[in-house]
């Protein structure tokens, strides 16, 4: 990890999803000033990195994931001038401020892509994969036909109105010559104009990017090899240039995507990581009656298989994912968050999970959210209008409040020390003060038995070394445990017991420990 920015080491994230976060103008949309606003209380909580989701120009048709200007912040979230004095209160908060680069797709409204339907031939006729007719589908890719006056059709990425950008494919079928290969003029093109897109925002000040579908640039490239050597030249760039930023990859494979240089890989909601069987399936291990064994035996294996090159972070939850609180809570909730802030990476904190915020039933898809949209509701601040979101009419919000008068709000759990806020803080608090708990520190699993109770593993950094045992289920839990005592640091719902050469985890409760 020799080229992981120092500040990275013990960095803990927040992420905003900039719509929902504070709505500082009333217009019923959150923006700038608003996060500007609320950066003591992200500092407050001991955060001190925020993942900001895409701010640009954009005609929201997937929450601003289709670009229409990398250059150019939404109006409605505020200028880039407005963006640059986010970066600098961040800053002289001791901040760091990710922004979400979406180098895979535009939105159809992108300058690059009108120009690249032109008929005649032009600087960006191959920005995308387009196919020398439009009676040729793009293989294996959905595609837009039919809106050109370019004879072809142009394989998308996500939804059918992102136009995938061209990357190349890694083994060009010699009988298909709209096929490029990665090193044809236009590829090269499409990746040294998203280099310019992030040398701009990196001089601006923001410190480095978390890449969306970061494992797909190339095409027809299975076992990634061609996307790890495109994310190879990119960290070329970043070593000559931005030393100092940080690149968090969705990509969900980070065997591939730390060889390609990122510093830090997410677990997914999909894909090989079983992250689901802890928060988010039928029966969640944090919800007292799951299994996390498989979990484990994938993590531990991706682990060994890029040791030392960078980290891996399993997120509380994101705008993809349903909200934790809609599957963990109370005390469970205290026990997932207490495995969440004392496993290495960075962890990262979806806005709202910090109070329990819940995933709001029944409601019309918002900017292409789908299900996702129950998850993005507005951030509830407080008891006062909107929940202290904005003040706007309440039918100008864009995505409606959750309507529950019970729901959780900032003031409230910050007046009440047991409150999951709370603990939060303490848990964070925790984390900064015991190396072997930060980003870096080496992790071992102790006990994760097949549908068993407790989960518990070792931390361990420059010397020091915690245990930490989780035990969600209704039960008393216990495992094979040499020493027979242990110091406990930091406890959730009662201290565990040692003797007789096991130790023995109390039913809904959860430690760290310090073994003499
Ligand atoms: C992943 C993002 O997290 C998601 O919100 C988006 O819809 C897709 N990528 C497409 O960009």
């Amino acid at each position: 990890m020799s080229n992981m920015p120092e500040w990275l080491r013990t960095a803990v994230f927040y992420q905003i999803y900039p719509q929902s976060f504070r709505d500082a103008n009333a217009d019923g949309v959150g923006d700038f000033d608003g996060i500007i606003e609320k950066l003591d209380y992200i500092r407050g909580l001991g955060c001190d990195g925020i993942w900001l989701n895409p701010c640009f120009e954009s005609p929201f048709g997937d929450a601003g994931y289709d670009v229409a200007d990398y250059y150019k912040t939404a109006p409605r979230y505020g200028t880039n001038g407005d963006l640059c004095r986010l970066f600098d209160e961040a800053h002289a908060r001791g901040m760091h401020v990710l922004l979400d680069l979406v180098p895979g797709h535009t939105s159809v409204r992108h300058e690059w892509f009108r120009e690249s339907c032109r008929a005649e031939r032009n600087e960006y006729t191959d920005r995308y994969i387009w196919t020398d007719s439009v009676w040729t589908e793009p293989d294996g890719m959905a595609c837009i036909r039919g809106i050109s006056e370019r004879d072809g059709s142009c394989a998308v990425n996500f939804f059918s109105h992102q136009p995938a950008l061209n990357y190349g494919f890694y083994r060009p079928d010699p009988q298909k010559p709209w096929q490029q290969p990665t090193d044809g003029e236009g590829p090269k093109k499409t990746l040294s104009a998203m280099i310019d897109v992030m040398r701009y925002w990196l001089s601006l000040g923001c410190d480095g990017f978390r890449v969306d579908m970061a494992g797909s640039l190339v095409k027809h490239d299975e076992d990634g090899r061609g996307t790890v050597a495109l994310w190879k030249k990119v960290r070329a760039f970043l070593d000559r240039e931005f030393p100092d930023a940080a690149m968090i990859s969705e990509w969900g494979e980070p065997d591939k995507s730390l060889e390609g240089g990122f510093h830090m890989d997410f677990l997914l909601h999909f894909g090989p990581s079983h992250y689901n069987d802890l928060f988010r399936c039928g029966s969640p291990y944090f919800c007292g009656h799951g299994d996390a064994s498989e979990f484990v035996r994938r993590y531990t294996s991706s682990l060994e298989k890029t040791e030392g090159r960078g980290l891996i972070c399993i997120p509380s939850g994101n705008h993809d994912m349903d909200r934790l609180a809609r599957t963990v809570t109370g005390v469970q909730a205290k026990i997932a968050f207490l495995f969440l802030l004392t496993v290495p990476g960075a962890p990262f904190i979806y806005y709202g999970d910090e109070i329990g915020m819940r995933y709001v039933d029944g409601l019309a898809s918002v900017e292409g959210g789908y299900e996702r949209t129950g998850s993005r509701s507005p951030m509830q601040w407080g008891r006062g209008k909107n929940a202290g979101f904005g003040n706007s009419d309440a039918e100008a919000l864009y995505i409606p409040l959750d309507p529950d008068e019970n729901r959780p709000n900032v003031e409230d759990e910050e007046a009440d020390g047991d409150s999951l806020l709370s603990e939060v803080k303490r848990q964070i608090k925790l984390r900064r003060e015991h190396p072997a708990l930060s980003n870096t520190g080496r992790i071992e699993f102790l006990y994760a038995e097949k549908n068993a109770y407790p989960l518990a593993y070792i931390r361990e950094l420059d010397g020091e070394r915690l245990t930490v045992v989780l035990n969600p289920s209704d039960v008393d839990a216990s495992f094979e445990f040499a020493a027979a005592t242990a110091e406990v640091v930091y406890t959730v719902g009662g201290a565990p017991r040692c003797g007789d050469g096991r130790m023995t985890v109390p039913a809904m409760s959860a430690a760290v420990c310090r073994v003499m």
